[in-house]
C-alpha cells in the first residue's frame, strides 16, 4: 500500500475459500470409482499408488506408522522430535522392512545342543537358522523339522549333528524371483545369501517373499525398499545430511511459514548437499510458490488449517485451505513442480476436494492419529477410546524439541507462544481400514466428476459455491444416527 492511500483501502478484501466452502460440480462419467487410477507424484522422483501422507508428528508418524503407509501405497514423513541418529535408526527400520534379503539373521552355531537352538529360535520367532563358524562361513541350516521331532537327534545332541549341511545358497545379486525358483526346487523355505568367500550376509524367506506379493499397491523405492519421508528443521542441515546418509526418499522443510528468507536460503543450501528429494513448506500463497519453486522438489501447502492448529487465532495470519492450495499451484504446475495439501482435512471429500484445487497429494494429522500404528497408547475417557493427538506447535510438543518450526529461539527463562494445542482423537484401529475409507472416498469424488487419473481430475473438476445452508444440507440431517458409518462422524 503507498503511504498515501487511505487504510480503508485494505478494507477491499479478496475472498479466500477453504473446504466447506466449496463442493465439486458433477458431471458426465463412466469412470466407476474402483476404477479411478490415484497414482500420483509426490516430489521429483517418488511416485506414490495413493495420494496421501502421514504428517511429521510426534503423535502420528514414526516408523511403525511410516511402514503401513508406504505399504498401503502412501508415504509416511517421520516427525523430528527425536534425535538425528534416532531418525536414521527410524529410517534404516522402515528400508528394512520389507526387504528381501533380512540382514538381521538369527543364526545358530554348530556347538550348541538341540534343545539350546530350538529355544533360541522360539525365543527369536523364527522356524530356522543358518548354521554359522566363528567368521560367519555357513556350515549348514537348521530348523525345526530337523530337530523337534527328535527322532534321530536327542535333546543334548549338537547342532552340527542335526542340521542339513548340505546348503542351498544364493550370492547379493538374488532376485525374488531366482529365490522362489531356488526355494521350490528344492523344497526348502529359506536361503542364505553368502559372500565369495561363503560368509553369510543375509537371508531370504519364503514368508517374506509372500509378504511381499501381499503389498503388490507399495510405494517403493527403485531398489525395492519402502519409501520414506522425513521432517527437517529449517536449520537443520547436520539432521538433513544424516538423514539422507540413512536413505531418506524425502526431505520435508519443516516449517510453519517458509515465506522467510533466512529458511528459504537454508532450505535451498540443504537441497545442495543431499540426494534426497526435498519438499519445501509450509506456504500459502502465490508468491510464496515462486519464491521456492526454482529448488523445489515439492511444495507443501498450509498456514493453519490443522485440526490442532490455533497459528490463525494467535498470529491473526493465515489462509483458508482451498484458495492457499490452488494459488500455489498455480505457480507450482507451470513448472511442473508436485503440490502436497497439508491440514484441515476431516473427510475424504475434502482430500478429493484439495487434489481439485490443484494438490498432487494431501497429508494428514488428525485422521490418522488415533489409528494402532500411531505412538501412543489408548485411553479410555467415558467409555470411549481415544489416542493422544497434539499440535507440534503445542507447549508439550515444543519442550520437546522442535520450536524452531515456528521460528521461535528456545529460552529456559521465557515460556513458549504457543501454535497448537494438546487433544485427543477417537482411536480408530488399524491404518489400512482408515486408509481404505479415505482413498475410496477420493476415488468416488473422481467418479463423480468422470476422471480416471489423478492429473484428468485435476484438469476436469470443477467447483460450486456452498452456501450455509447448502452445507447443512451436505450434512446428515434431521435424523438421529444410530450406526457408526466407517467414514462420517458429524462432529469430525
Ligand atoms: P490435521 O488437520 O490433519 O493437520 O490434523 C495436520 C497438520 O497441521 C500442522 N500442524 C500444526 N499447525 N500448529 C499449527 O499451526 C501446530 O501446533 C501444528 N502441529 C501440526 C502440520 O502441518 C500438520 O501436518
Amino acid at each position: 500500500m503507498a503511504t498515501d492511500e487511505p487504510f480503508s483501502e485494505k478494507l477491499r478484501v479478496p475472498e479466500a475459500l477453504t473446504f466447506d466452502d466449496v463442493l465439486l460440480r458433477p458431471k458426465e462419467s463412466r469412470v466407476e470409482p474402483d476404477d479411478a487410477d490415484t497414482t500420483t507424484r509426490v516430489s521429483t522422483n517418488v511416485r506414490l499408488s495413493v495420494p496421501v501422507l502421514s504428517a511429521a508428528m510426534d503423535t502420528v508418524t514414526e516408523a511403525d506408522l511410516a511402514i503401513e503407509m508406504a505399504r498401503q501405497g502412501g508415504l509416511g514423513v517421520l516427525h523430528r522430535n527425536m534425535t538425528p541418529e534416532e531418525m536414521a535408526d527410524q529410517i534404516e527400520a522402515v528400508k528394512r522392512a520389507d526387504e528381501l534379503i533380512i540382514r538381521d539373521v538369527v543364526t545358530a552355531d554348530p556347538d550348541q545342543t538341540v534343545h539350546e537352538v530350538d529355544e533360541m529360535m522360539e525365543r527369536a520367532g523364527v522356524s530356522g537358522a543358518p548354521v554359522v563358524d566363528e567368521d560367519d562361513v555357513v556350515l549348514g541350516i537348521i530348523s525345526g523339522t530337523d530337530i523337534r521331532p527328535y527322532l534321530e537327534v536327542g535333546d543334548r545332541d549338537e547342532v552340527r549333528e542335526a542340521m542339513t549341511d548340505e546348503v542351498i545358497t544364493a550370492s547379493e545379486d538374488v532376485t525374488a524371483r531366482d529365490a522362489l525358483e531356488l526355494m521350490y526346487e528344492h523344497k526348502i523355505e529359506r536361503v542364505p545369501v553368502v559372500d565369495e568367500d561363503d560368509r553369510l550376509t543375509g537371508l531370504v524367506t519364503m514368508q517374506g517373499i509372500l509378504a511381499r506379493r501381499e503389498y503388490d499397491e507399495a510405494a517403493r523405492s527403485d531398489d525395492g525398499s519402502l519409501v520414506v519421508g522425513a521432517a527437517v528443521g529449517p536449520f537443520e542441515t547436520d539432521r538433513a545430511q544424516i538423514a539422507d546418509e540413512a536413505g531418506v526418499d524425502v526431505l520435508f522443510i519443516d516449517c510453519a511459514h517458509a515465506h522467510n528468507l533466512n529458511v528459504i536460503d537454508s532450505a535451498r543450501e540443504i537441497k545442495q548437499e543431499v540426494d534426497a528429494d526435498v519438499v519445501v513448506g509450509n506456504v500459502g500463497t502465490r508468491e510464496a510458490a515462486e519464491a521456492v519453486v526454482d529448488f523445489a522438489d515439492g511444495i507443501k501447502v498450509g498456514i493453519g488449517p490443522g485440526s490442532i492448529c490455533t497459528t490463525r487465532v494467535v498470529s491473526g495470519s493465515g489462509m483458508p485451505q482451498i484458495t492457499a492450495v490452488a494459488e500455489v499451484a498455480d505457480v507450482a504446475t507451470r513448472h511442473d513442480v508436485p503440490v502436497i495439501a497439508d491440514g484441515g482435512i476431516r473427510y475424504s471429500g475434502d482430500a478429493i476436494k484439495a487434489i481439485a484445487a490443484g494438490a498432487d497429494a494431501v497429508m494428514l494429522g488428525s485422521y490418522f492419529a488415533g489409528t494402532d500404528e500411531a505412538p501412543g497408547r489408548v485411553i479410555t475417557m467415558n467409555g470411549k477410546k481415544y489416542k493422544q493427538y497434539r499440535g507440534m506447535g503445542s507447549v508439550g510438543a515444543m519442550n520437546d524439541g522442535g520450536g524452531d518450526r515456528y521460528l521461535k529461539e528456545e529460552d529456559e527463562d521465557e515460556e513458549f507462544v504457543p501454535e497448537g494445542v494438546e487433544a485427543a482423537t477417537p482411536y480408530k484401529g488399524p491404518l489400512a481400514q482408515e486408509l481404505h475409507q479415505l482413498v475410496g472416498g477420493m476415488q468416488s469424488g473422481m467418479g463423480y466428476v468422470g476422471a480416471e487419473t489423478i492429473p484428468e481430475f485435476k484438469e476436469r473438476s470443477e467447483f460450486v459455491r456452498v452456501s450455509s445452508a447448502g452445507q447443512t444440507e451436505s450434512h446428515a440431517h434431521d435424523v438421529v444416527i444410530t450406526d457408526e458409518a466407517p467414514n462420517y462422524s458429524p462432529d469430525s
